[in-house]
């Protein structure tokens, strides 16, 4: 959470920092500032203000925003509320610092350093900057180094020191941090969105170093002091792929991207008609020995996974949980050996799945993640990572993360099955055909999305929205229901629908759409009888429905979208698209702001 950038050079540094926060904005958007280092000897200027950074622009073009060197943040409050005194920068002393993460030991750190009554700000960041303060006496590693080992937390931190101008200090743990030299200097971020611009190569910056950039690059030391080696990465996406291409919202261009990067994730990894995981240093043993897995994630990356055990317990026999990783430690987690963990995130850098995943490894779990971005620290903290080619991810409301999550949970299934010596030739083939038609199936709802669209006009005044299936219908509805709460901010309850005559039932009137999801042959005869429940209570029903489907029954719908037909097990693909774009054009037509939606960040460093 919080985005932050620093940018040193011979180029306007307020200019280029505004235009890195506008893309760095989806992090976090309560607040936004930056501070710039002035070589002409007066110190170090900061402007910052509560709201955007559209907020934060204009209030820049009434400032003295000059100067070649600068740190920037968006913020997303955790301590202290939304106000101009807690957005960042910070200053203290000859110290000004921008901070993403947590300082858990901020209090114990106040009454050590006897700063109450001293801090501007309620923020946990500022007291970073008054114990640096405290320690600098004009060498800035040795100040760095001090501070870092009295603080209890995340962070992610980049100093500037009033009397060392046009240099940029940072050091991170846990919260990440990239940097990149550009052709007249150095920059840094906490991802690769606001680099891409500059250049292609790039690094992570290992946790408990200090990177110092300047107009001349970039040196990085260990906290003992030694210069440490630095680890250069490849954006290997089409820049093009970080703009809006034309839609208004990113959410929207990411929903029209699936086609593309879902194909982008599985044709590498398909050899001779067969999954192969090699390049990810996967050995069939690995997938033939595990007894049981454990999928560890949150938010839609856990939606992900729940539909990954339905694949692996149907098709290998093996069981699966998918754990919230934020509820992981707290019921006294079973993970051995012989349990595979599977860590699913976007961002790569999601703490509580971090937390997890290096729990699960000290019990001696073998471990793999499915991560979006590279080199991440999930990615990092896993003994295998396969990545979701998806690009990147800028909406705050995942979608193409999910679904290429979805692909590569296929993939690792088919590649299980196969080591498992469950499968024949014809299994296989069967399997991966249908795998490979994913994209033009795909491509068949999108082009459908302006019916989608009439569709979602149904439900836009509804206060709640009822979503109802069972089995892997079940699974993607968790997911479409939270899709539609966090950008519509309509109340929306997925539920079971076997399981909603248990109690829920008594929520649903005549004003309640009910979105039901029928794809599964299996399940078809109790998924109608259970729609016809809610039908005579009055509701409205959506239903999503495979296109070949002859339904017997009087109308059950108010409205129906027929899907176009794949094999059951991946008849989530195309359904989900179609949910996704409900949950879209709901949020369009109410005229919210699509890609940020309130109290929301994309990346969730926080416990
Ligand atoms: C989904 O739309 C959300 N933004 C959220 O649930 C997200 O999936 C969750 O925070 C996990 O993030 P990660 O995939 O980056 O770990």
């Amino acid at each position: 959470m919080c985005g932050i950038i620093g940018y040193t050079g011979t180029k306007k540094a307020s200019e280029i920092m505004l235009d890195a926060l506008e893309l760095l904005e989806y992090r976090g958007y309560d607040s936004a500032g930056i501070a710039l280092s002035d070589e002409a000897g007066r110190g170090t200027r900061i402007t910052k203000c509560a709201g955007r950074v559209k907020d934060l622009r204009a209030l820049c073009e009434k400032e003295d925003v000059s100067g070649c060197c600068g740190i920037g943040h968006t913020r997303w409050a955790t301590h202290g509320g939304v106000c101009d005194e807690n957005a960042h920068p910070h200053r203290f002393g000859k110290v000004t610092v921008i901070h993403n993460g947590i300082i858990e030991n901020y209090r114990q750190l106040i009454e050590k350093y006897e700063l109450d009554g001293k801090l501007l700000s309620q923020t946990d960041s500022e007291v970073v900057a008054a114990v640096l303060s405290r320690f600098y006496e004009g060498d800035p590693y040795s100040a760095i180094r001090k501070t870092v080992l009295k603080l209890k937390g995340t962070f992610a931190l980049a100093i500037m020191f009033d009397d060392i101008p046009g240099k940029i200090f940072a050091v991170r743990n846990v919260s990440p941090i990239v940097a990149a030299n550009t052709e007249d200097g150095a920059i840094l971020s906490s991802d690769v969105a606001a680099i891409v611009p500059f250049t292609t190569q790039y690094f992570v910056v290992p946790e408990f170093h200090v990177v110092c950039l300047s107009r001349d690059g970039i040196e990085m030391y260990d906290l003992s002091g030694d210069k440490a080696y630095i680890e250069w990465l490849t954006v290997d996406w089409d820049v093009s792929r970080s703009d809006k291409g034309g839609y208004p919202y990113y959410m929207e261009k990411e929903i029209m991207e699936q086609p593309q990067v879902i194909k982008d994730t599985i044709l590498p990894r398909i050899k001779d008609g067969k999954p192969d995981l090699s390049a990810e240093g996967i050995e069939d043993s690995m997938l033939a020995e595990c007894q049981r897995i454990c999928v560890i994630a949150c938010g839609t990356a856990m939606h992900a996974g729940l539909v990954g055990k339905s694949l692996i317990q149907a098709m290998i026999g093996i069981h699966v949980d998918v754990v919230m990783a934020s509820e992981f430690m707290y019921n006294d987690p079973v993970v051995d050996d012989k349990t595979l963990v599977i860590a699913i995130s976007q961002s790569g850098e999601t703490i509580d799945t971090l937390e997890a995943l290096k729990f699960a490894r000290k019990c001696g779990s073998p471990s793999i993640s499915i991560v979006n971005v590279k080199g991440a620290s999930i990615a990092r903290a896993s003994e295998h990572v396969i990545y979701t080619n998806a690009g990147p991810e800028i909406a705050v409301a995942s979608t193409k993360a999910y679904t290429t999550q979805l692909a590569v949970l296929y993939l690792l299934t088919a590649r299980m099955a196969i080591a498992r010596g469950l499968w024949d030739e014809a299994q296989t083939q069967s399997y991966m055909s249908e795998l490979l038609r994913v994209p033009e199936v795909m491509e068949e709802v999108l082009s459908a999305k302006e019916e989608i669209h009439h569709i979602a006009d149904t439900i836009l005044n509804a206060k709640d929205v009822f979503m109802i299936g069972r089995g892997l219908d079940y699974s993607i509805l968790l997911e479409g229901s939270l899709k539609l709460k966090e950008v519509s901010y309509i109340h929306s309850e997925a539920y079971a629908s076997g399981e909603l005559k248990h109690g829920t039932i008594a929520l649903i009137t005549e004003e309640t759409p009910v979105i039901a999801v029928v794809t599964q042959d299996k399940l078809k005869s109790k998924e109608l009888s259970n729609i016809k429940e809610v039908q005579s209570r009055g509701a409205k029903v959506i239903l999503l429905i495979k296109g070949d489907e002859v339904l017997e029954q009087e109308k059950i719908w108010s409205r129906i979208f027929r899907l176009p037909v794949m094999a059951d097990e991946f008849m989530v693909m195309p359904a989900s698209v179609v949910l996704q774009l409900i949950a879209y054009y709901v949020s369009l037509d109410k005229g919210l702001d699509v890609d940020k939606p309130r109290n929301l960040a994309k990346v969730v460093t926080v416990e």
